[in-house]
C-alpha cells in the first residue's frame, strides 16, 4: 500500500514536472516569438525610413542636377515663388520700365545680389519664343559688353529673366529724359558718350564676328543699351536676335521686325536680315548721342521728323555739323573728335549696306577717341567665349 502511495506521489512529481517544463517552454518560446516580433517590425520600419530618405536624397540628387545643368550654362533656375519675394510681390514701386516682353522689376535675391527681373506678359505666342531664344543665346554667350542673363523662371504660368542690375537703367534716359521722372537727371558728358559708343560697339562686336555662326541683334537701340553705376554700357535684349547665316554674305530671311527709327531700309523693305541691318541701327544710336534726339518724332516738324534723313546731309559738312549737335553739351567737346563720330555714323546708316563698316572697323575708329579720354575698366576687346559657341580664329 505504502509503495502503491510512493508511486502514486512520484508520478505526481513527474507530471509537475512535466507541467513546469512545458510552461517554461511555452513563456521561453512567446519570449522568444516577441523578441522575434520586435526584431522584424524593427527592421521593417528601418527598411521603410531608409527607402523614404533614398527618394528623398534622389529628389534632392535631382534637383541638384537640374541646378548642375542650369549652372553649366551660368545659369540659375529659380522658383515663381523666390522671384515674387525678391522683388516685393511685383510691388508698382519696383518697377523700373515696360517693353515689348513685359514689365521690369528691381529685385533682390536671398544672397543680396541686385538684379532686373523681367516679367513676360501672359498674352501671345511670340513672347514665348522670345523667351526661349534669349534664354537659349544668353547662356551662350558671355561678354563684359553685353548684359548678363543670370537665370530665369519658366512654368506653366509664368516666365521670367532675371539680368545683372544695371543701376543707371536706359541709355535713352539719359539722352532725351521723360518730362517728370527724370527731370532732374544729369545729361552725360561727351567723354561718357564716347565710352559709351565705344563699348556698344565692342557688344555688337562680339555677336557678329567672335559667334559662330555670327548673332544679329535685330533690336539695337538706346534703350537696349543699359548702364552701370559708373555709366559703363552694356547691350541687352537679344529676344529678337536669330541666328545668321553661317555662308559668307548669307542673309536671314525672316518678318521685319524692330523698333521704327531703328531699322535698316533693305531690312524694312525684304525682309532680308544680315549683320548691317545691326550697323544700320547703331548708326542711329551714334546720331542720338550726337543730337540728344528720339529716332523718330513727328513734332519737329516734316523736314526733321527722322532723325537719319534729317542729320544725313549735315554729317559730313563740317560746318554744318556743329548744328545738329545736343544743345545740353553746350559746346563741351572736341570739333575734331565730334567730325570723326560724325563720319563713322554717316558710313553706318547709308543706304548700301555693303558699304556699311563692320562693327571691327567701328571699334577700330573709335579706340583712339576712348583712350584719349579715359582708360576703359574693362580693357579691350576680350570676351570670354562659351564652348558651345566656336569663335573665329
Ligand atoms: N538689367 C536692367 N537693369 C536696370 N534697368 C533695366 C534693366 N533691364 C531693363 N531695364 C529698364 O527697363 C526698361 C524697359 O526695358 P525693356 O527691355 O523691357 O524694354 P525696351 O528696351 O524699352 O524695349 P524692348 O522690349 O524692345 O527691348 C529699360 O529702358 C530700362 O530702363
Ligand atoms: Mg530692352
Amino acid at each position: 500500500m505504502e509503495e502503491e502511495d510512493e508511486g502514486y506521489k512520484r508520478n505526481e512529481r513527474i507530471a509537475l514536472v512535466t507541467i513546469l517544463v512545458m510552461a517554461s517552454v511555452a513563456v521561453a518560446s512567446l519570449f522568444v516569438t516577441f523578441i522575434y516580433y520586435c526584431y522584424i517590425t524593427n527592421k521593417v520600419s528601418r527598411r521603410l525610413n531608409n527607402r523614404k530618405k533614398g527618394s528623398e536624397h534622389e529628389e534632392k540628387s535631382s534637383s541638384s542636377c537640374n541646378i548642375q545643368v542650369a549652372a553649366e550654362n551660368g545659369l540659375q533656375e529659380f522658383t515663381f515663388k523666390q522671384l515674387h519675394s525678391a522683388t516685393g510681390g511685383f510691388g508698382k514701386s519696383n518697377v523700373i520700365g515696360h517693353g515689348g516682353f513685359g514689365s521690369v522689376y528691381r529685385g533682390v535675391l536671398q544672397d543680396g545680389r541686385k538684379v532686373a527681373v523681367k516679367l513676360m506678359d501672359q498674352a501671345g505666342k511670340q513672347g514665348e519664343e522670345e523667351f526661349q531664344v534669349e534664354v537659349e543665346l544668353l547662356s551662350r554667350l558671355h561678354s563684359p559688353y553685353l548684359l548678363a542673363l543670370i537665370g530665369y523662371c519658366s512654368d506653366s504660368n509664368h516666365k521670367l529673366l532675371v539680368y545683372e542690375f544695371m543701376a543707371n537703367g536706359g541709355l535713352q534716359e539719359h539722352l532725351y529724359p521723360i518730362s517728370g521722372s527724370n527731370s532732374g537727371c544729369l545729361k552725360l558728358d561727351w567723354e561718357t558718350r564716347l565710352g559709351i559708343a565705344l563699348e556698344a560697339a565692342k557688344g555688337l562686336e562680339y555677336l557678329h564676328e567672335h559667334v559662330t555662326p555670327p548673332v544679329i541683334h535685330r533690336d539695337f537701340k538706346s534703350s537696349n543699351i543699359l548702364l552701370d553705376k559708373s555709366f559703363h554700357a552694356k547691350v541687352s535684349d537679344f529676344g529678337l536676335a536669330k541666328l545668321g547665316s553661317d555662308k559668307a554674305g548669307g542673309h536671314v530671311s525672316t518678318r521685319v521686325l524692330g523698333t521704327q527709327g531703328y531699322v535698316a531700309p533693305e531690312y524694312a523693305l525684304t525682309g532680308h536680315l544680315t549683320t548691317k541691318s545691326d550697323v544700320y541701327s547703331y548708326g542711329v544710336v551714334l546720331l542720338e548721342l550726337l543730337t540728344g534726339r528720339v529716332p523718330v518724332d513727328m513734332k519737329r516738324g516734316p523736314a526733321e521728323s527722322v532723325l537719319v534723313s534729317w542729320a544725313l546731309p549735315r554729317l559730313t559738312d563740317r560746318d554744318k555739323v556743329v548744328e545738329i549737335m545736343d544743345p545740353a553739351l553746350e559746346g563741351q567737346y572736341s570739333i575734331k573728335e565730334v567730325i570723326q563720330v560724325a563720319a563713322i555714323a554717316a558710313m553706318c546708316v547709308q543706304s548700301e549696306a555693303d558699304y556699311r563698316p563692320l562693327m571691327a572697323d567701328v571699334v577700330q575708329s573709335l579706340v583712339p577717341l576712348v583712350k584719349h579720354h579715359r582708360p576703359t575698366s574693362r580693357g579691350g576687346s576680350s570676351s570670354s567665349f562659351h564652348p558651345n559657341s566656336s569663335p573665329k580664329a
